[in-house]
């Protein structure tokens, strides 16, 4: 049976484009600019202008950082139940005017009403009341932490509103100010969302909007007055924002691309499979950043999987996306047309076999039938780049182990699906996949309550859920910061460093200690070492000098101690209190040591303190439990901490011994494994930790120790192919911002002290959520339950 097309009718979209004459300027302090230099926005079905859109200045930008500035100790001081009126405001105002919206989304962006208007809308109306709720109880829940201040975001064009929705409502919630700018493809609905802000009684100043393109986005990320960047979209464009923002102190969270895998086991529901591999890649057209589109089968059932999967795309309908009946609509832009389509050409060009249905294109317009692709290699560029269209590249495996190094293997790490009947299976495979997020028996399900964002290339910080509120908030502990007698340590250290040739020890030892790697005392590469000297000058012993040849050794052999991920919370505390048990039962000569190097008066002091952070994280480390939650579809969502894998530290100079237990411990209660950099002026607090380590049980390669140059290991942690993280506290401004700058190459995560330093010694400022968040990353796992 045919269906007739039911198409929705634009007049009220057209009606309110007309009453604004098609024209718009910026939105600042709740009010419109006169329109400046113009850029048309088209309607990607027919290719029909819909309206002029300003070109954002610098001095646009400007006067928009002054006014969200202004508005923002104001929206903060409004508190948390003000800002959760708004908030819910602007909710039921999406909720009533949900339709006009919905065409609106679809005439500027060429997705189909039935996405429009059951998937971006509720989604997006669901986000504000969800952080309305989070505003509401901020106070409570969050009272150790503070608003960042004024935010820059800026969002790509697949889900206009739902991104900005994304963006905008965590912001607000937590008492921040935003600079907000959508996608020169898709501008119309802000547009609309800026006059509701007003209807809302949103504070002016409070949600500025400026459009324009990609150079719009350089002038807010540079933009001195804002303290943090929200960005989504293409990975080469989040790299350079990280690139631009390195050392700036600017809070920087990254939703970038997928080649997310759709695992089909043999025993799956094939039909399930295949409905939810629909959803998967012909979602908004597979311009999705999650979208499934790398489909590996197992091989027993590859065959009859491709015939029921070719069967249902010859049934897809693609045509106008304002009709009702329509699966796939249009493209945003010719200028994605042509990028499909080529790699689709070059894969075609490889030998590969391209399946696409029988279907008539529209004459105008952009847009690409749905298509299959097989017969790739792993290393093809269509199994490989984000394609970001409705192309799907199918392979197949033979066993799970093989299934998950093929999820695996491309360098995002964004989302997952897994198709089996056996739970066993699915949760044995779940938490082997780097991804963000994890669909058992389901696909490209989203909820305000439930995290998402990427694992490696794919980005980092989470929108939805706590674990996003985070990334809108700077802990108190962050704030108040003692001075820090840090560069006159570094000027120390570099001098001692060139001192005269070492003379006898005071310990009456003259050794030189040597590398730790894998659980081994190891000699540097280079065979070099450097003197130590104490707090008058005097000598004290020799260290390692290590090198890039000793940090590669390091990350390898911290990789090979993957068994430490693996064991259990309860075993990991175990050997933190084990760790402080035999540093407390040689506390004196740890004392003497510090004393001895720091020329500090009260050494035991440190010692105690470094004691107590290894008790204080040893208890965390089966506490720092994720999160069930309930969304309002498809079971139960399961928030876990996991570790974020390898992490390079670069400890400061003073309180070597606690400042170094401060970052490790944390680290690897949480199951990560650490290639350090101890204190560069003091690193024998490191070193002597050796042969405590070596005595309570703590497996080789789980913490691995480099002596050297700060700054040199550094730059080779940050440059590391196979380091997930990065973390400096050595009070080198510069130093972090290269590190910053360098970890750009494959995204990895940064944690950076700056020039400020912290106190080692506060709990408050060394310890609690805020440092376990940076040695964790949460996947949420969306599990069949009672459904
Ligand atoms: P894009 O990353 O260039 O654009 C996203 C947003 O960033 C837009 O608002 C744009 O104006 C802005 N922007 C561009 N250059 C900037 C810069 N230097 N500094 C600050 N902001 C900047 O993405 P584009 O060009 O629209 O799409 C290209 C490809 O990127 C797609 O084919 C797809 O593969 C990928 N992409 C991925 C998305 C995701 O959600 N992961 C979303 C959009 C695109």
């Amino acid at each position: 049976m045919e269906y007739g097309p039911a198409p929705e009718s634009t007049k009220e979209a057209q009606a309110w484009l007309e009453q604004r004459g098609r024209t718009f300027g910026l939105f600042i302090d709740n009010a419109w600019s006169a329109p400046g230099e113009l850029f048309a926005s088209a309607n990607p079905a027919d290719g029909s202008k819909l309206a002029d859109l300003t070109q954002a200045t610098e001095a646009d930008v400007e006067r928009a950082v002054a006014a969200a500035r202004r508005a923002q100790p104001g929206w903060q001081v409004l508190g948390g139940h003000g800002r959760a009126r708004v908030l819910y405001a602007l909710a039921r105002l999406l909720q009533k005017h949900a339709r006009l919206f919905a065409v609106l989304e679809t005439l500027d962006n060429g997705k189909t009403i039935r996405e429009t208007r059951d998937v971006d809308l509720p989604l997006a109306a669901r986000h504000f009341y969800y952080h309305a709720g989070w505003a509401q109880l901020q106070a409570e829940e969050f009272a150790d932490y503070r608003a960042v201040g004024v935010v820059g975001q800026i969002v790509p064009w697949n889900f206009p509103l739902l991104m900005l929705a994304w963006k905008i409502a965590p912001a607000m919630a937590a008492g921040n100010t935003v600079v907000f700018k959508p996608a020169e493809f898709t501008p119309l609905t802000a547009m609309l969302f800026a006059e509701l802000c007003v209807q809302a009684g949103v504070p002016a100043g409070v949600v500025n909007i400026v459009t324009g393109d990609g150079r719009v986005g350089e002038a807010i990320v540079k933009h001195t007055g804002i303290d943090k960047i929200a960005f989504t979209g293409s990975t080469e464009v989040g790299r350079a924002i990280r690139i631009a923002t390195a050392g700036s102190g600017k809070k920087l969270s990254l939703e970038l691309g997928g080649k997310s895998p759709f695992i089909v086991f043999e025993d799956a529901d094939l039909d399930a499979a295949v409905e939810g591999l629909v959803d998967s890649i012909w979602f908004n057209q597979g311009q999705v950043c999650c979208a499934g589109s790398r489909l590996l089968v197992q091989e027993s059932v590859e065959a009859k999987f491709l015939a029921k999967l070719r069967a249902r795309m010859d049934k897809l309908t693609l045509g106008s996306p304002l009709d009702k009946s329509i699966d796939i609509g249009a493209l945003v832009d010719p200028v994605q047309r042509q990028r499909i389509a080529g790699l689709v050409e070059s894969a075609r060009a490889e030998g590969c076999t391209i399946y696409q249905p029988a279907c008539e294109l529209p004459a105008d317009g952009s847009w690409f039938p749905p298509t299959l692709i097989t017969g790739a290699s792993t290393t093809a560029a269509v199994a490989q780049a984000e394609i970001f269209g409705p192309v799907l590249v199918a392979m197949s495996f033979r066993t799970p182990p093989e299934a998950v190094q093929l999820a695996n293997n491309t360098v995002y790490g964004l989302a997952s699906c897994v198709w089996t009947e056996n739970i066993s299976l699915a949760l044995d495979v779940a938490p082997q996949i780097k991804a963000g997020v994890v669909w058992i028996n389901t696909a490209n399900q989203f909820d305000a309550a439930c995290g998402f964002g990427g694992y490696r290339e794919s980005g980092f910080g989470r929108e939805g859920g706590r674990e996003g509120m985070f990334e809108y908030m700077t802990a108190l502990s962050e704030d108040a910061r003692p001075p820090a007698p840090l560069v006159e340590a570094q000027a120390k250290a570099k001098a001692n460093a060139h001192a005269a040739a070492p003379h006898d020890s005071p310990f009456g030892i003259d050794r030189t200690a040597k590398l730790y790697i894998g659980g081994k005392q190891a000699r540097p590469d280079g065979a070099y070492s450097r003197a130590i000297h104490g707090a008058n000058g005097e000598f004290i012993a020799e260290v390692g000098e290590g090198n890039r040849k000793d940090i590669r050794n390091a990350v390898e052999a911290a990789h090979k101690a993957g068994g430490w991920t693996k064991a259990t919370a309860h075993n990991r505390a175990q050997v933190l209190y084990y760790i402080a048990e035999n540093l407390a039962a040689r506390g004196e000569e740890f004392a003497a040591r510090i004393a001895a190097m720091t020329g500090a008066k009260n050494p035991e002091r440190e010692v105690q303190a470094a004691i107590e952070r290894l008790f204080y994280y040893a208890a965390w480390a089966d506490k720092y439990d994720g999160q069930a939650h309930q969304p309002p579809m498809h079971g139960i969502t399961v928030a876990l901490n996991e570790p974020v894998g390898v992490i390079g530290i670069v400890c400061p100079n003073e309180a070597p011994l606690l400042g170094f237990i401060s970052l490790v411990a944390p680290a690897i209660a949480l199951g990560n494994r650490v290639v350090v950099v101890p204190s560069e002026a003091h690193p024998l607090s490191a070193t002597d930790l050796y042969q405590v380590f070596d005595t309570s049980d703590l497996p080789g390669g789980v913490v691995n120790i480099v002596t050297g140059s700060a700054d040199e290991l550094a730059r080779t942690l940050a440059t590391h192919a196979d380091i997930d993280a990065v973390w400096r506290h050595d009070g080198s401004a510069e130093g972090c911002a290269e590190v910053e700058r360098l970890s750009a190459g494959t995204l990895k995560r940064t944690w950076v002290g700056g020039a400020k330093g912290r106190d080692w010694y506060s709990t408050a400022q060394s310890g609690g959520r805020a440092v376990l968040a940076h040695a964790s990353q949460v996947k949420n796992i969306w599990i069949p339950y009672g459904v």
